[in-house]
Formats: structure tokens, sequence, C-alpha cells
């Protein structure tokens, strides 16, 4: 992989802050996009932009085509069964509120358990709290060991009670960057019948999906943290399990027929998609996994290795550094989050950003995670495979500067 080749695509790279070239370690939470992708929408915006599934005319038929082909890509890209299993929304967190409304709020029962674990993201921790309390479900937590931040041993005995119905989990971490073993977790599970929903917001971007091994009920993940444009995600359901649910949303699109008292809902996917649909997000969304796809998931795994061992190797060195979760690259997925001792995270993010360096302080919208683990706030540096070792070698640099400005030593 040429990443001095791949870098010309992204222009937002070439940026300068204070005559520095921005260093976007901010990867996990959105990727820039590339000019493929910049352009696939603009080219559409700009010749083929219609209202999909409406009118006979010629925009509308091209942004039908465009739409409806761009779920075959998605799908192939999951390794879904169907196109029929592939739901647009607007990213990761609508898809899961979709699941815990339409599935979660109709399914569930009083006394039934939801299974989550103390390291979601609030996408897939917040609606499970909703319908837990509508529907009288009780909502459990498997918790992390604090210093690997793998799941405890004893705690994923839960996942065997026949009274979880729900067993809700990130593939990876946006805190602590562990892989879980989710075929494992998923068939466990499966062994009472319980429904699985895997969060795949930090693993999608990472690594070859493919649901149908995995064999999980339901994936979500965010076109915006692989190189798509931004307000479109995917939910991906199993086709048995979609049929038989309510939709979350109503109106235009989304129905077969409809009388004055009545109405028969649309087939899948349109069931689940009311309204006109973002057709630029599709587009932009199928240039980015074609990009991806032609730079392949060896190459950004290669890539994203050699940064994360050394960046990790570089932030030991470092004596006021605490690193969260493990310090084992092969456990770390593209991200590290760390405090800097007497110096608080916005303050660290603060100082870097003079430094054109670009990372995301806070809870990482995971507090549950951060209370248990006893800190309020961390730094995180997520890479993706256009950035460079010579980047983390500066952002290592301005970290020790960051503990100067504030007062203290380096070293
Ligand atoms: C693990 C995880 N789940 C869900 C989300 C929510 O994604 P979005 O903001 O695109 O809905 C994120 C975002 O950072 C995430 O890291």
């Amino acid at each position: 992989m040429n990443i001095e080749l791949i870098r010309r695509d992204f222009p937002i790279l070439e940026t300068k802050v204070n005559e520095h070239q921005v260093v976007y370690f901010d990867n996990a939470a959105t990727t820039q996009r590339p000019l493929p992708v910049i352009q696939a929408v603009t080219d559409y915006l700009m010749h083929g932009n219609g209202n999909p599934h409406r009118g006979a005319h010629v925009f509308a038929v091209h942004a039908s085509e465009v739409y409806d082909t761009s779920k075959n890509v998605v799908k192939n890209f999951i390794g879904a069964r169907s196109a029929k299993e592939i739901i647009y929304t607007r990213n990761t967190s609508e898809s899961l509120n979709l699941v815990a409304r339409s599935y979660g709020e109709t399914h569930l029962k009083k006394g039934d358990k939801i299974l989550i674990t103390i390291g979601e993201h609030h996408s897939n921790l917040v609606p499970w709290q909703r319908a837990a309390e509508k529907t009288g479900a009780v909502l459990e937590y498997i918790y992390v060991d604090k210093e690997t931040g793998h799941f405890i041993e004893e705690d994923l005995k839960k996942i065997d009670d026949p009274q979880v119905k729900i067993f809700a989990f990130a593939q990876v971490s946006n805190v602590l960057g562990v892989k879980f073993d989710a075929k494992a977790l998923i068939e466990r599970a499966h062994a009472h019948g319980a429904v699985v929903v895997l969060d795949g917001a930090q693993s999608t971007p990472h690594m070859k999906i493919n649901v149908q091994d995995l064999d999980c009920d339901f994936f979500a993940f965010s076109g915006h943290k692989l190189c798509s444009v931004g307000g479109i995600g995917v939910l991906y359901g199993k086709e048995e399990i979609l049929s038989e649910m309510e939709p979350f949303l109503l109106g235009g699109d989304m129905i077969d027929t409809v009388e004055e008292q009545k109405t028969v809902y649309a087939d899948l996917p349109a069931k689940f998609e009311a309204g006109t649909q973002y057709v630029e997000g599709a587009v932009g969304l199928v240039a980015a996994i074609q990009y991806i796809s032609s730079i392949g998931f060896d190459s950004i795994r290669q890539q994203e290795k050699i940064l994360v061992t050394h960046a990790l190797e570089k932030l030991k060195e470092l004596p006021f550094i605490h690193i969260v979760g493990s310090k084992n690259p092969d456990e770390k997925e593209g991200l590290i989050s760390f405090t800097v001792e007497d110096v608080h995270p916005h303050d660290v993010a603060q100082i870097l950003s003079e430094d054109g360096i670009c990372i995301r302080t806070g809870h990482h919208c995971a507090e549950p995670l951060h209370r248990y683990l006893g800190i309020n706030a961390t730094c995180r540096a997520s890479f993706y495979f256009y950035n460079t070792v010579d980047e983390v070698d500066y952002f290592i640099e301005r970290l020790k500067h960051v503990r100067q400005v504030m007062g203290y030593t380096a070293s």
C-alpha cells in the first residue's frame, strides 16, 4: 500500500493549522472522505438527482436504480443473504433505536432480560434502558476486566440465562479498542434462543464482516466511519425477523396500499424506509465501499497494526501517560485511549489542536464505562489507513509539550 498516493485522495489532510499540517487521529468519531466519494456524490447531484421510487421521468428512474443497486453492494460488503435485509438509516444510533423500538419494545415482557455490556456506546445502551422501562424487562450488564478490557469470564455466564431474550454488544469497543469474539458469544446466546444485536460501528471500518458467518440477528454500522458521506447508516436484520416486525416510521414509500382506516405495509426493505430516501448518501456509501475494497482489509489492518504498535511503544516510554485497557497492540483495533497525568483531557486536546493534532476527549458516549473504570474522561487517538508513523512521532513529541505547557516535566 502506497500511503503517500492514498493520502492524495484526501485533500483535507493537507490542511494547515498554525503552520502545522493537520494530523487527523479522530477516525473512530468520523473518517475523512476520499475524492472518489466526493466525486461520486457530486456527479450524482450534478447529473442524476431525483426522487427514487416515484415518477417515470429520467431522474426519478435513475435515482431508483442507483438506490436499489446500492443495496446489493452493501449486501455483498457485509455478506448478507439478500438485499431485502439491508435497511438504510441515518447512522448506527438510528439502526439500534429501530431494533430496540420495533423489536425490543414489542417482543419483551416483564421479567425478560436484556443483556448488554458496560462498554457500550450510549446508542447501544439508552434505547435498551427505555425498552426495559416500557416492557418491565430487566437490563443487565456484563462487566470488563479493568486492566485488559476483556469480559470477566464469570460474567459471561449471564449469557446462558434463558431469561435473556436480547443480547446486544459492540464487536469493537470505541474506548478500549478491544475486539470481542462475536461469533462465539452469538452462538452462546443462540443456544437458548436469545436474539443478538451486534453494534458494528467500530468493526466495519477495519475488518471484513460476514453477517451470515457471525450469525447475528441484527448488525448496525455508520457510513461516515468508513469514508462515506455522513447521514447514512445501515441496519442488517435477518429477513425472517424483519418480516414480522412493526415498522419504526410510517409514511410515504413504506406502504403497499392505504385505505381510509387501514394500511398494508410494503415488503422489505421499504417497510422500514419511510419518506424520500437519501440517495446521495447511498451513492457515497457505495463509493466508500468500493474505495475501501480496492485498498483491501488486509492492507488496512496491516497499516493500522504498524501505527498502533508504534504508538503504544512510544506512549509506554512516557511515564506520565496511562493507557486505558490492554497495552497489547494485538488487542487494539486502531485506537488507543489514555490519560495524561495531572492534565485534564480537554486541555490535552486543546493544546494538541494548536499543533494541528486532532484527537477526541471526553467519555466518548460511554459514560457508564468511564464511571466503572473510575475515570472522568480520557483522550483517544484513533487511526485509519491514511495515517503515518511520522504523524505518530509528531503526536508523541507534542504530548511531551502538553506536559510542559501545563508546568510539569515531560520525563
Ligand atoms: C461503538 C459505537 N456504537 C455506536 C456509535 C454511534 O454511531 P453514530 O454516531 O454514527 O450513530 C459509535 C460512534 O462513535 C460507536 O463508536
